[in-house]
């Protein structure tokens, strides 16, 4: 069931997105070469207990962290540790707050200057394809719109969207229903309504959409070892449009 959130409760989950989006700011403020994930996830624990908040991912089904950092092969749930972030890399940066008790989930891919073009087209395209889905949302409009927007986006580009994680509602909780597939057809799926938060965040490879998980059981990587991007983005369903949460 999705649930539609009331105004006071829109408010809560409003300021929490609004802290995730300032913690990436401040990540993109701090992060650098040389740097292990770890040290970075560090500086994000504390900036977010510094702003009255937890990060929602800390002993979230036991991941260990307080965000995820996940580099050029690996698509999501990297795990923060001894790996150094490197000239030419695709950082993803993926930041969940608890604010009051309301979740706020965004996510952005920095690059590591200079990259090479490919990998520039790749996050630039993964972002565009993120704001063309958010221009399908408002009251009444589908699921699928927001897959379909995706999808044509990328594959136009000749990357593919990956199939194994999708968006999800958030606001009370972490995950809520809907899933949001970044893949599919227009016109299709369920309808949504004012009042719904949910995510948007393609995770958008080089190459095959494939992915496969590592021992660790959390690092999700491409299955050809090729580059990923992704965005992510909460928002709120209005009667006209969608309003962007997770905005600074
Ligand atoms: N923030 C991720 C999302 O967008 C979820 C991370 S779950 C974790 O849904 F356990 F890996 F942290
Ligand atoms: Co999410
Ligand atoms: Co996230």
């Amino acid at each position: 069931m999705i649930q539609i959130k009331s105004t006071q409760e829109i408010e809560k989950i409003r300021r929490s997105s609004q802290l995730a989006s300032q913690t990436l700011d401040y990540a993109a403020s701090v992060i650098k070469v040389g740097q292990t994930t770890a040290e970075l996830d560090r500086l994000i624990h504390r900036f977010i207990l510094g702003h009255n908040a937890v990060p929602a991912t800390l002993g979230y089904r036991g991941f260990p962290a307080s965000c995820c950092i996940s580099i050029n092969e690996v698509v999501v749930h990297g795990i923060p540790g001894p790996r150094v972030i490197q000239t030419g890399d695709l950082v993803k940066v993926d930041v969940t707050t608890i604010l009051d008790g309301y979740y706020g989930d965004t996510a952005r891919t920095f690059l590591m200057e200079p990259v090479l073009p490919k990998a520039r087209h790749l996050a630039e395209t993964t972002e565009k394809s993120l704001y063309l889905a958010v221009e399908t949302v408002r009251h009444g409009s589908r699921l699928g719109d927001i897959g379909e927007a995706i999808q044509t986006c990328v594959e136009k580009e000749g990357f593919q969207v990956v199939r194994d994680f999708v968006g999800h509602g958030v606001g009370l909780k972490f995950h809520e229903d809907p899933n949001v597939p970044h893949y599919g057809r227009a016109g299709t799926g369920q309808r949504l309504k004012a009042g719904m938060t949910f995510t948007i965040e393609p995770m958008i490879n080089a190459g095959t959409w494939r992915t496969r998980i590592l021992a660790d059981g959390w690092t999700a990587v491409t299955g050809d070892g090729e580059l990923s991007a992704q965005f992510e983005h909460t928002l709120l369903v209005t009667q006209t449009g969608a309003e962007i949460l997770t905005v600074s």
